[in-house]
């Protein structure tokens, strides 16, 4: 029996969004030329290239593409072109919206260090010897990224901005609860990071967070001050399995941890909620320093299309079809260059992708 065709809004965006996007695509129909599945790819047009075109950055016509699909599939949006335009008006914004809009309420970011790149790793490497295996649950709805903010004039006279941190306890349960399962079927060991010694939002965080992990009592639970777990993060790396965060501190610690991984661009994410479609885009942005070079690394969209297959339509078994493949291609040395030593010859975008998708054909 062929299974349905499963519909896929791809936006590939801005720099190396599309060159990423593109090996992401290819290695999607690889496995689709194995197992006869079928996948149909609805492009649409997101951030920059949405404003170029269209005059704003998330066109109606993209968001039907969107609603009409089982999931949304991003590369990266913004850069230097758009950055001065006002806050609502940039690609970025567009990129806020559609996260909310789909009410994905959780953003998941998996950090592996694979074996054959622990030298590529910046510490020295007894610090990551014993492996590097830790999830990022990052809530993805509130926050700052979503309270009020503007401009207004100051007591003291000039202007001042402000911007706002809410967060509903009903928002942290069921980030935690997500957290919680997640690590039940880990390690068993959660860290949950916040601001509590300062923060309003943060106290209240860590409250919830303790009452949810009362229901657990196979995961061991931690309560950790963010600027202390960053620099533990660097320390005693191997320590830590799933990571539970707030959405402004999940953001800044993601790329942090991505340096166990060898490079930013080898992290993908999965943004999880209560419905489809699901919402899937590498960690990494759209990297203005190197767009347009075909030398961006696509492994952390590559790896998206794998977790889409397993979050989105249940395709366990080709999912780590494509994960066994990134670890072949990475096993059998090839290496882009942000992640090739001195004695590498570095390969591109496309070229990493194409092995990729041969790999896991
Ligand atoms: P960035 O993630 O684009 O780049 C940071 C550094 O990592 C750069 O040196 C870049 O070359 C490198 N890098 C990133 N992806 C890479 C890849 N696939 N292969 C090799 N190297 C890679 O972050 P930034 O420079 O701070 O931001 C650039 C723009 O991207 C900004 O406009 C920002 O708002 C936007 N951004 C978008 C997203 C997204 O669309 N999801 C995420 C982060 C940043
Ligand atoms: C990310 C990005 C986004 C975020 C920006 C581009 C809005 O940095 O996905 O990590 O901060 O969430
Ligand atoms: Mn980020």
């Amino acid at each position: 029996m062929i299974a349905a065709k499963k519909t896929i809004a791809v936006l590939p965006g801005d720099g190396v969004g599309p060159e990423v996007t593109r090996e992401a695509l290819k290695v999607l129909d690889a496995v689709a030329a194995r197992t006869g599945l079928q996948f149909e790819c609805i492009q649409g047009l997101v951030g920059g290239a949405a404003i170029d075109c269209c005059g704003e950055g998330l066109p109606e016509e993209t968001l039907r593409i969107c609603e009409d699909s089982d999931a949304i599939f991003l590369g990266a949006v913004g850069g230097p072109r758009w950055d001065d335009l006002p806050l609502e008006q940039r690609p970025e914004s567009a990129l806020l919206a559609i996260r909310r809009m789909s009410g994905c309420y959780a953003n998941l970011r998996p950090i592996r260090l694979h074996p054959s790149l622990a030298d590529r790793v910046p510490l020295k490497n007894n610090l990551v010897s014993q492996g590097v295996d830790i999830i990022i649950v990052r809530e993805l709805m509130h926050g700052l990224y979503y309270g009020p903010r503007g401009r207004r004039p100051a007591q003291e006279g000039g202007e001042e901005a402000f911007d706002t941190a809410v967060y509903p306890v009903a928002a942290v349960e069921q980030v935690a609860r997500l957290g919680f399962e997640i690590a039940s079927r880990r390690r068993k060991h959660l860290v949950s990071m916040d601001k509590s010694n300062i923060l309003e939002t943060s106290r209240l965080w860590r409250e919830v967070v303790a009452r949810v992990a009362s229901e657990y009592r196979d995961v061991t639970v931690r309560h950790q001050l963010i600027d202390s777990g960053a620099m533990l993060l660097m320390l005693q790396p191997s320590e830590f399995d799933v990571i539970l965060v707030n959405n402004e501190f999940g953001d800044i610690i993601s790329d942090e941890v991505s340096v166990l991984a060898g490079s930013l661009g080898m992290i993908p994410s999965a943004s999880m909620g209560p419905r489809a479609p699901f919402f899937y885009e590498p960690t990494h942005g759209s990297a203005p320093d190197i767009a347009g070079r075909g030398i961006a690394n696509p492994i952390g969209a590559i790896l998206t299309a794998a977790m889409m297959l397993r979050y989105s339509f249940a395709l366990e078994n080709e999912a780590r079809m494509i994960e066994a493949a990134v670890d072949a291609t990475l096993a059998a040395g090839h290496r882009t260059p942000d992640i090739a030593g001195p004695s590498d010859t570095a390969i591109s975008t496309s070229e990493m992708g194409s092995l990729i998708a041969c790999a896991a054909t």
